[in-house]
């Protein structure tokens, strides 16, 4: 079976209602849709992906009217954060209630909850009207989609239907933040860069994965955010990533990623540049696809220059440190 691939949302919504599994297009990435509080349709989310069950899920809203269905309490610093940046780029951490169900919070306590921004989800989540819990729609530790395509391409045969919302705007995946205790953390760089989070709530921290290999296999339970596990979003092929492409002797079989156009670079090697006017917020909307593109090239390596350590470059460069990690 390969799933259809459309723009029907009422047929989208009464197979989420019925237990199926819909990927549908949200401004970050795509997601790989269930409904939350049906555990054999979440069941199906993580068979389909290849997931481990601890590793838990984001459950998404059409509306914070919604909220108090999933959520016990409101911490202060959320609901302002909640109020600047939803419906948006941006997953947040609460108390649980019992309707949603421990597989998608792998045993958790706390669940992580986001209102997207895409037109699409947002119709879709109305019309459905359950909290949906949704993986991005790829296999466990692969290149994040973008499109409805790259859905169909890894997904296709496990998925009952793909809602087609174009080329995701954002791009990368959206940056999650716990306000449970009075230390705001952010534990996972994603679509909604740090500058903008502190000029609403001061400073945060970031919640750093271990990179003690002992430490990290202790970690890899629920705890730690496995969009934090030290190899993820990894094209197939051999991926490094250096500062600058002095750093390294490329090869006549090397493909380039890169910021934006480079000085000095060999003419004859094929490049993706994903931003010509150096905008690291259009880098963040051509990264996926351009990586996949590589990935799909008869090269024997893919070379990355990393971006700039501010706004969404910081999100960039965790994503190229994980894909290119062995
Ligand atoms: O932009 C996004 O967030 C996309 C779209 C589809 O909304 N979704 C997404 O989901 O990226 P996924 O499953 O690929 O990444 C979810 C991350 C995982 O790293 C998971 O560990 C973390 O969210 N997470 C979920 N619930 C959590 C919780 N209660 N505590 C800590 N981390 C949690
Ligand atoms: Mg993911």
């Amino acid at each position: 079976m390969t799933a259809s691939l459309g723009t029907d949302i009422n047929h989208a919504a009464q197979l989420l209602r019925a237990g199926s599994l819909v990927a549908f297009a949200t401004e970050t990435v795509y997601g790989l849709g269930a409904d939350a509080t049906n555990v054999d349709a979440v069941a199906k989310v993580f068979a389909a992906k290849g997931r481990p069950t601890f590793d838990p899920l984001i459950v998404h809203l059409a509306g914070v009217d919604q909220l108090a269905s999933v959520v016990a309490t409101i911490p202060d610093a959320a609901q302002k954060l909640m109020d600047f940046f939803w419906p948006g780029p941006m997953t947040l951490l609460f108390p649980k209630k019992s309707l949603i169900p421990d597989l998608v919070t792998a045993g958790l306590e706390t669940v992580a909850v986001r209102i997207p921004s895409h037109p699409l989800a947002l119709e879709l989540l109305k019309a459905a009207d359950v909290p949906v819990a949704a993986p991005s729609a790829n296999k466990f530790g692969s290149i994040s989609p973008t499109t409805a395509q790259h859905v169909a391409d890894q997904l296709g045969d496990e998925v009952d239907y793909i809602l087609d919302g174009g080329s995701c705007s954002v791009g990368l995946e959206s940056t999650i933040v716990s306000c449970l205790s009075d230390n705001i953390e952010v534990l996972r760089l994603g679509g909604l860069s740090v500058e903008q989070i502190e000029a609403v709530i001061g400073p945060v921290t970031l919640k750093q994965a271990s990179s003690d290999p002992g430490k990290q296999a202790e970690e890899s339970s629920a705890q730690l955010a496995p969009g934090m596990l030290k190899r993820h979003y990894a094209p197939n092929k051999l991926l490094v990533v250096v500062d600058s492409l002095s750093d390294i002797e490329l090869q006549p079989a090397d493909v380039l990623l890169l910021p934006w156009e480079l000085v000095n670079v060999p003419k004859d090697l094929h490049q993706e540049i994903l931003s010509e006017r150096q905008d690291l917020t259009e880098c963040a909307a051509h990264f996926f696809s351009a990586l996949r593109r590589l990935d799909a090239s008869d090269a024997d390596r893919i070379v990355a220059v990393r971006f700039p350590e501010e706004g969404l470059g910081r999100a960039l460069n965790d994503r190229l440190e994980r894909a290119s990690a062995r």
